[in-house]
């Protein structure tokens, strides 16, 4: 990706406040995204394993929720395993349409998906879902908008910013739509601290890998051996806070600017939120869903939620 005036102001803005933070959006360059493969795989980190476990054992009634003739509208590129489950079992799709930021990868899963089920239609958009963006028309009219949000990515957004996203959600499904939504829920501390603080250190390499990216496409120049990865769960918020530790009082530069930082003082890189049924219950409401249908697995980690427009 070409590195735009808008997003060194970004960062720079975020590196500027009180507490020092950049977008998560920044951990996906090439060597970023493989990273967050290896995290998926790891026997820590229960959230994928656990939603694909959720989606095979109840396919056939998520099937029969989203209906025949739907336009599956899914918000992110759709490369997953997840999707493919869906896929495989939604034969008769009026389309289905991945909604990502990034072109390059959006069209090159979006090939993938085409020459897997060469009955679909497929028709990519490229949009920042955080906005309302044109939905393309199917060559089938669809029955139903199905919005699909797997991997609780809904996690990453602090209250106000997912209440938008919801509503963006509820505005593309429109009348008679439908969202299909993956979401973590609150656990033991331990579970979830250690899926962010793995043994293997693949966490910690790939938020380290955030800095590596700035300096390579970013012109930042962070000496990433003098930050250190931390993961904590705070209970009270539910939410995991994912920062980089300074180890020592040093500067750094991005863009023509330089920062402070001094040592132990941190960056925010992530938010991970954990919900309550309950709790994602009264979000969904305040955006205009009802919540049809939840499907936990045995030791309720993880949730799957079919939420219809009220
Ligand atoms: C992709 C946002 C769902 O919050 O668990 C994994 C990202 N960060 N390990 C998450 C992530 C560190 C992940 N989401």
């Amino acid at each position: 990706m070409p590195v735009s005036s808008t997003e060194i102001s970004e960062i720079v803005d975020g590196l500027s406040a009180k507490q020092k933070q950049i977008s998560p959006k920044y951990f996906y360059d090439e060597r970023g995204s493989q990273l967050f493969d290896a995290i998926t795989r790891l026997p820590e980190y229960y959230l994928t394993n656990t939603e694909l476990g959720i989606m095979r054992d109840n396919i056939a009634e998520i099937t029969e929720k989203v209906g025949k003739q739907a336009s599956l509208i899914e918000f992110g590129s759709g490369s997953s395993l997840k999707t493919r489950v869906l896929l495989e079992h939604l034969s008769e799709l009026a389309a289905y349409v991945p909604v990502d930021i990034s072109a390059e990868h959006l069209h090159t899963s979006a090939d993938e998906i085409r020459a897997e089920f060469p009955h679909i239609d497929v028709l990519p958009v490229v949009a920042d879902f955080t906005k309302l963006f044109q939905l393309p028309r199917p060559m089938v009219m669809p029955v139903r908008n199905v919005v699909y949000f797997p991997g609780s990515t809904i996690g990453n957004f602090e209250h106000a910013v997912a209440m938008e996203l919801l509503r963006v959600m509820h505005h593309e499904a429109g009348k008679g739509g439908a969202l299909l939504i993956g979401v973590d829920l609150q656990k033991d501390p331990e579970v979830i601290e250690s899926a962010y603080n793995d043994s293997a250190g693949v966490t910690a390499e790939f938020n380290l890998n955030m800095l590596r990216h700035l300096n390579c496409d970013y012109g930042a120049n962070f000496d990433v051996d003098e930050f250190a990865h931390s993961a904590n769960y705070d209970p009270d918020k539910g939410r995991v806070e994912i920062k980089l530790i300074s180890q020592t009082n040093q500067t750094f530069e991005v863009g023509d600017k330089a920062f402070d930082i001094a040592d132990g003082e941190a960056i925010l890189t992530e938010y991970s939120h954990k919900y309550t049924l309950d709790g994602f219950a009264a979000m969904a409401a305040e955006a205009g869903f009802v919540v049809e249908k939840v499907w936990t697995d045995k030791e309720q980690l993880f949730s799957v939620q079919f939420l219809v427009r009220a």
